[in-house]
């Protein structure tokens, strides 16, 4: 069987021999397709589905590199240097994280759902990317199990050293218990806090590997100021950030007996697009998403933050090995105070 492809064959011809992360700066190719062959094809050992992935890309159409077979392509050496890993890159604080760490020379690999936003986002990073950072956009859903062991089997067969993984992804719900269907507790739960232990146990193998290697891998989870400090009419969101918040805290010493720091980064309310996928159920649905959306435009001081502000403070949680980060002034003075005094603004009516 013989296949067409073109960027990854020519990252690694361009690898020095003992080179990390020198090789030709901003070369990023697309695996976004790999998901939807994958599916196609469920029947197939994941990997076959590995193979299928390290070919198809659309860049096979532009022709202009020779057809080469996939044992071939498969024997090329993996990439070197760090590579991280964010979940929810393709937008907002992942996204913004990602072109931090491609600035900083890491390699990047971001998966989400939506190929259109990973595309536009994988672009970003090619011309953001310095320092010779290898970059990969794989369209994936966290919540799928099998979706997230093919993802580790790409990355795993691509990049040598998965040593930083970023657990972004999440997703807003707004609603009183009465007005939330279970339905939604259970995709609250799945996104934001199952998602990240699928991922979590996917990755664990690679982070311990690194960590045999030196390399002081880290896992960092993306959480909330609602993952320590109640929202009011937010039960489900409120619920699955504190079950990653129990998670995040449950791991930490046995991950740190594997050589693995874990860190916790909580934002506060952060001006990404996160209102795409925001849900707001009940009678006062419309009236908490008119509130969030001026919140949003006209932010009280200290409240909004933007999400390079975040993907600052995850990135120094990563290089100073912390353990948790509120983000911002005023969430650190409401988390301390809710946790001495029990006092909560957030508790209050809107
Ligand atoms: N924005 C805030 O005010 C705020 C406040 C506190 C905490 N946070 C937390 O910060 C993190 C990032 O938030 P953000 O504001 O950057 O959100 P965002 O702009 O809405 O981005 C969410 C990202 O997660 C991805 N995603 C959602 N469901 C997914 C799934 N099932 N599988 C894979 N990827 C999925 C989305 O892509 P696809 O939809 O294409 O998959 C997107 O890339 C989240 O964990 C959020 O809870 C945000």
């Amino acid at each position: 069987m013989t296949v067409g492809y073109r960027t990854t064959f020519q990252h690694r011809c361009l690898l020095p021999p003992n080179g990390l992360r020198h090789h030709r700066a901003g070369h990023c190719d697309l695996e976004r397709q790999f998901r939807r062959k994958f599916l196609a094809h469920k029947r197939h050992s994941y990997a076959q589905a590995v193979a299928q992935a390290s070919v198809v890309t659309p860049y096979t159409e532009q022709g202009n590199e020779s057809a080469q077979s996939v044992s071939a392509q498969n024997s090329q050496p993996r990439i070197t240097g760090e590579t991280v890993v964010i979940t929810g890159g393709s937008q907002g604080v992942g996204r913004a994280t990602a072109l931090l760490f491609a600035q900083n020379g890491y390699n990047v690999v971001i998966a989400a759902r939506n190929p259109d936003k990973l595309r536009a986002t994988e672009a970003e990073l090619l011309t953001g990317a310095t320092r010779g950072s290898v970059c990969s956009a794989i369209s994936t859903d966290i919540t799928d199990e099998s979706a997230v062991a093919s993802l580790v089997e790409v990355v795993t067969s691509k990049y040598e050293n998965v040593s930083i993984l970023i657990n972004c992804a999440g997703v807003c719900l707004n609603g009183t218990l009465e007005s939330t269907p279970v339905a939604d507790f259970v995709d609250q739960m799945n996104v934001n806090f199952l998602g990240a232990v699928i991922m979590t146990k996917g990755f664990q193998p690679s982070l311990v590997a690194a960590a045999k290697k030196g390399l002081n891998p880290v896992l960092v989870n993306v959480n909330s100021f609602g993952g320590r400090i109640p929202l009011r009419s937010m039960p489900a969101y409120t619920a699955s950030k504190y079950a990653l918040a129990g998670f995040t805290d449950a791991i930490r010493p046995d991950f740190a007996d594997q050589g693995i720091h874990v860190a916790q980064v909580h934002p506060g309310v952060v001006k990404s697009n996160f209102m795409e996928r925001a849900a707001f159920r009940g009678p006062k649905g419309e009236q908490q998403r008119e509130t969030m959306e001026r919140m949003l435009e006209q932010p009280p001081p200290g409240l909004v933050q933007t999400p390079q502000e975040v993907a600052a403070q995850i990135y120094s949680a990563v290089q100073n090995r912390k353990d948790e980060v509120f983000v911002g002034p005023a969430y650190n003075t409401i988390n301390a105070l809710y946790r001495s005094l029990g006092v909560n603004p957030f508790s209050v009516a809107t």
